[in-house]
């Protein structure tokens, strides 16, 4: 019995070292240590001793079993350890070194260009408002005195949107300028009225340098007692030299929109040659940057404003093309590809 325990221990030990995991280990223990492992076996037989031998080969078994026990507790602990060193070896950071910098970023061109323009307006005493970029028909088209059949319908390419009204209509689109806004501060104010309406417009347009399906607007109105055509020039006027320099000289022209009469195109003296022309102002000398004129009798009444009372002026602008003016940019497709090699320069 003796030699057996002793080989018994030779044999576990030996094993002991083949092992590399905890499921090994278990089974290890309960081949050895368990209900009917070999060292427990041995320990069971010892009743059937004289007791002289049992007194002896008990004390050499438990002896055994405490020495395996030992085995096993420090393999645990070995394993543990290694596990967690592991798991640090792999999940090591070095958190002296410096982070990611964090890219500040900076307002779209447009959005300069935009907020530009209406603080202009806004020192003037003008009031920032928004609209609906979804409108009634109604809104963008009759109210403004462009009806069906009117040659100036068809002046927009209209995106409609796929929603009909009981008339089996489509009265829904994205707007095709920003216009259709005055309408709608108009029927909720009365005068005097000053507003400034940026927001995005629409148009079904094969693009082009200078053409874009989605571009921004900027839309202004003015209504009170006595206002006259004097205070359209004076107001465009001082915009166009706050906005692009003191020397600039302004032109307007007659011009025509459903909306307005009269109507015209401003315009100011080439920032590239100054009026003597060239590529930029297509050798005119001039550069056209917005339309404008005095709100239509017909617009005033739909809204109920009296027309032998109040008069107004309207008058809108692009911002990109701005924007394009001011640095340089010839083709509008840029402000809105996503290239950073052209928004970073801004
Ligand atoms: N809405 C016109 C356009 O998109 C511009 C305009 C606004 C003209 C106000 C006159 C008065 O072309």
């Amino acid at each position: 019995m003796i030699d057996r325990l002793k080989v018994i221990k030779v044999e576990a030990i030996a094993e002991l070292g083949g092992i590399s995991d905890l499921t090994e280990l278990e089974r290890w223990r309960i081949h050895y240590m368990g209900k009917k492992g070999q060292l427990t076996q041995v320990l069971r037989q010892l009743g059937d001793l004289p007791p002289e031998d049992r007194r002896i080969i008990g004390a050499l078994a438990n002896e055994i079993k405490r020495q395996l026990e030992d085995e096993l507790a420090g393999f645990k602990s070995r394993i543990a350890r290694t596990t967690v060193e592991s798991k640090l070896e792999k999940e090591w950071i070095d958190v002296t070194l410096p982070g990611y910098p964090v890219s500040p970023g900076r307002l779209h061109p447009t959005t300069q260009a935009l907020r530009e323009v209406c603080s202009i307006f806004t020192s003037m005493g003008f009031q920032w408002v928004e609209g609906p970029e979804v409108e009634w028909e109604y809104y963008n088209f009759e109210a403004l005195n462009i009806f069906k059949g009117h040659p100036a319908y068809d002046m927009w390419d209209t995106l409609w949107v796929d929603f009909y009204n009981e008339k089996g209509e489509m009265p829904m689109l994205l707007r095709t300028h920003t216009s259709p806004v005055q309408i709608r501060i108009m029927e909720k104010t009365r005068p005097p009225v000053r507003v400034i309406m940026p927001g995005k417009v629409y148009r079904y347009e094969a693009t082009d340098a200078t053409h874009e399906s989605m571009f921004y607007q900027v839309e202004g109105l003015a209504v009170d007692k006595d206002i006259t055509f004097a205070d359209l020039k004076g107001t465009l006027y001082e915009f166009a030299r706050r906005l692009f320099g003191e020397e600039r000289r302004v032109r307007f022209r007659c011009d025509y929109f459903p909306f307005v009469e009269p109507g015209v195109e401003v315009s100011i003296d080439c920032l590239a040659c100054g009026g003597v022309g060239c590529r930029l102002c297509s050798n005119t000398g001039w550069i056209e940057i917005l339309g404008a004129g005095m709100v239509h009798p017909d617009v005033l009444r739909r809204v109920d404003y009296d027309p032998e009372v109040y008069s107004g002026f309207a008058f809108g602008m692009g911002v990109e093309r701005i924007s394009m003016l001011r640095y340089g940019i010839d083709d509008i497709r840029l402000f809105y590809s996503n290239d950073l090699r052209f928004l970073n320069q801004f």
